[in-house]
């Protein structure tokens, strides 16, 4: 597998645990190089049309001890050949959380090596070193995932600075409500993007919310799909889904993505940046790997995106986070909690 350049840490064996929210994940970095990464995705939650914090909890409390298993196996190593443990910390749903950090506390107790937690964020801009060539720093970072849209730079040491976020919505949580709307599966971030390739961007004009400065807001749009199909009876909006379904997705997410794009682009040209990273599970999002990807080159830059199989949760990125700390000679007290709400530290 890839060598995520987490430093010259040799002799070094790192399991990363991610359970933040209705993703299963363990993976293991042997000499900083990623042996395996298992991801066990929930599908209890699909009835629902979001995911159920209960069911999830409890499905992390049957899932995680064989996904731990199956990444140590895959790995070709021993739990005893640990020589630390990493896990998210937060931010994320507090039952969920809690089954990954007491699991890797007990973990990291009982065979006597450093723990390390890990904030989800930080896990999603690392999972940027995660193969391929790393990005140049100073980097601008757009974090676009079910919880969170932010922008952010990297310095050369690794610092981190927030120029702006979303007000309301997460980008992601846009998709899946308005997949809800349009009465497809949840999540709806990939079911949108794939009917979208068929449909035509330009056939209804959703609003785009503009912004001063770098912030962001998903709700109007949310609204916007909602009142569009509110305006027509139930036989009239069957007959109108029937016919147009694949041309309002293309809509809705061209908007998306014009809307993700101006800050970025405003960044760019205000920090003089060029390398520019995509990071979170909104990243998949073949439209916008495309078109960021064209707005950033046209200004002489390069887009920075992970593997499809990286930008949604999975605990290689944790991983990764926790052994860059651990080589930094940082770890945690066996004290740490989970924390829903963990602010990000935004030193390196
Ligand atoms: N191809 C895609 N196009 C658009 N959105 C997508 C695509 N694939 C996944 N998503 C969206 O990504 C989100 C899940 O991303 P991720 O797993 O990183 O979020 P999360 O972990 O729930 O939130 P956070 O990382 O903020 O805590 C969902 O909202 C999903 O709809
Ligand atoms: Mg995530």
């Amino acid at each position: 597998m890839f060598s995520p350049n987490c430093g010259n840490d040799e002799n070094s064996c790192v399991l990363g645990i991610e359970t933040s929210c209705d993703d299963t994940a363990a993976a293991v970095l042997v000499d900083g190089v990623l042996r395996s990464s298992i991801i066990s995705s929930q599908s209890e939650h699909i009835p629902f049309g979001g995911v159920v914090p209960e069911l999830a909890s409890r499905a992390h409390d049957r899932h995680l001890v064989p996904v731990v298993e199956a990444a140590l196996h895959e790995a070709g190593i021993q739990a005893g050949d640990l020589t630390g443990i990493a896990v998210t910390r937060g931010p994320g749903l507090i039952g969920s959380l809690m089954v990954g950090v007491s699991f890797a506390k007990s973990l990291a107790a009982g065979l006597g090596v450093p723990l390390v937690g890990v904030h989800h964020l930080d896990g999603h801009i690392d999972s940027l070193l995660l193969g391929g060539t790393p990005p140049e720093r100073p980097t601008l970072v757009l974090v676009v995932s079910g919880g969170h849209t932010q922008l952010m730079t990297v310095n050369a040491s690794g610092e981190r600075q927030l120029l702006g976020k979303t007000r309301d919505d997460a980008a992601g949580e846009a998709f899946d409500k308005v997949a809800a709307i349009l009465g497809l599966d949840y999540p709806g971030g990939p079911v949108i993007d794939r009917l979208a390739m068929t449909g035509n961007p330009s056939f209804h004009a959703f609003p785009r919310t503009r912004l001063a400065g770098y912030d962001w807001s998903f709700s109007g749009i949310k609204t916007s799909m909602l009142y569009h199909l509110g305006s027509m009876d139930a036989p009239a909006r069957a007959a109108y889904l029937e016919k147009h379904l694949q041309d309002l997705c293309a809509s809705f997410q061209e908007a998306v993505v014009d809307m993700l794009i101006t800050p970025v682009v405003r960044a760019m040209k205000q920090t003089g940046f060029r390398s520019v990273g995509l990071v979170g599970g909104v990243s998949a999002n073949s439209r916008l790997r495309a078109r960021l990807g064209s707005e950033v080159e046209a200004r002489g830059g390069h887009l920075h995106v992970p593997e499809l199989s990286y930008s949604m949760d999975n605990a290689a990125m944790i991983a990764l986070s926790g052994c860059l700390r651990l080589t930094r000679g940082e770890q945690d007290p066996l004290s740490i909690t989970a924390q829903p709400s963990l602010p990000m530290d935004l030193r390196p």
